[in-house]
């Protein structure tokens, strides 16, 4: 693959420079589904493209993570990434340093979903890019000190997980706060949005409210490369806003065992409301809904499967390819932009 030209969206952050892109947009490290495939189209179209590194799956992650280099020409190599989930790699972490050790070192690491110190040195002691996804205030101090270069403030209304209901944040009002704290504590330390950004005005607005850029989830797991099957894609892209719904149960559906207070956003459906008020029966006697869900699964079956996308699948209307996708938000949000002067 080789790069695609958006000279006029060169200069537009202190993000796009780290990283030696042509737009402010980083792909969401989406679990199983941003593969080696999308995160190179991303890094293609000018983006970060972080490989989903997710629960840290070490054969999986060495097929994606070699794939996303080997579909890029060298010199897009700087824009590559992987983002894992932190309370997992306090379990297993073969595949982060399975990542750490290769030749073609990631531009940037990223943990969400707890504390991520411990595994922040070792990146920091291979000279990588940390970049740290918080839900709220509190969790800030935790992440500069693990040495982030760069903080992602993601609101409730993202897709996938995040923290539950009672201590989520909006996007609206965290990012702009998040900015607040770093430029007093650590005004060096960059800033990416994330939750419910899908379109041009979207990342028009994460930077009016003091954004180095956006992380993109949602959109671009509607997209041609997204690993995610079809059949599920084209559910966000008939969906509105009003039909997600943030809870547990998808995950005790899957045998997850996510720790207080995360837990996941994705198309309220049919199973979903059988069981949103009844999660801890749920977790007590899994086994025949577990079933249910498997076969809902096994037959594409939308009622019973989830789909993982956040409240922007109101805004997601087409299927297409990872680098159109990016060039129209970034050429966009671009021209809103300069109205501002
Ligand atoms: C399908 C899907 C899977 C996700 N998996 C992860 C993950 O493994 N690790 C992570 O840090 N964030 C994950 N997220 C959350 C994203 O990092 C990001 O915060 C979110 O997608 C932003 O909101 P949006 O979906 O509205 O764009 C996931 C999001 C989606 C939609």
């Amino acid at each position: 693959m080789s790069d695609v030209n958006f000279s006029s969206l060169r200069s537009t952050s202190r993000f796009t420079r780290q990283f030696n892109l042509t737009c402010p947009i980083a792909l969401a490290p989406m679990a199983g589904a941003a593969g080696g495939a999308l995160a190179a189209a991303c890094a293609q179209a000018g983006a970060l493209g972080l490989v989903g590194g997710g629960y840290g799956d070490l054969d999986w992650v060495q097929k994606e993570y070699n794939k996303a280099f080997e579909s890029c020409e060298p010199a897009l190599h700087p824009r590559l990434g992987i983002g894992f989930i932190t309370w997992r790699l306090q379990q297993e972490a073969s595949a982060l340093d399975w990542v750490l050790d290769q030749a073609f070192q990631p531009a940037a690491v990223m943990f969400s979903f707890g504390d991520s110190r411990a595994f922040a040195t070792k990146v920091r002691a291979a000279n990588i890019a940390l970049i740290c996804q918080v839900q709220r205030l509190d969790q800030l101090p935790m992440a500069i000190e693990a040495g982030a270069t760069v903080i992602v403030a993601q609101g409730g209304e993202a897709g996938g997980h995040g923290m539950n209901s009672q201590m989520a944040r909006g996007t609206f009002t965290l990012v702009p706060e998040v900015a607040d704290w770093l430029a007093k504590h650590s005004p060096e330390t960059q800033l990416l949005a994330a939750g419910g950004i899908a379109d041009s005005r979207g990342l028009a607005a994460a930077q009016l409210l003091g954004a180095d850029g956006a992380v993109i989830g949602s959109r671009l797991w509607v997209t041609k490369e997204c690993l995610a099957l079809t059949s599920a894609k084209a559910q966000s892209v008939t969906a509105h806003g009003d039909q997600t719904a943030r809870s547990s149960v998808f995950d005790v559906l899957r045998g997850l065992d996510w720790p207080h207070p995360y837990d996941f956003r994705a198309l309220r459906n049919e199973i979903h409301r059988q069981w949103e008020h009844q999660v801890a029966e749920l977790k007590h006697y899994p086994d025949n809904a577990q079933q249910d869900y498997a076969e809902g699964l096994a037959q594409e079956d939308y009622t019973r499967a989830h789909v993982t996308v956040g409240e922007a699948t109101g805004l997601i209307h087409d299927m297409p390819s990872a680098v159109d996708c990016i060039r129209q938000i970034a050429t966009e949000s671009e021209r809103r932009l300069k109205g501002f002067g």
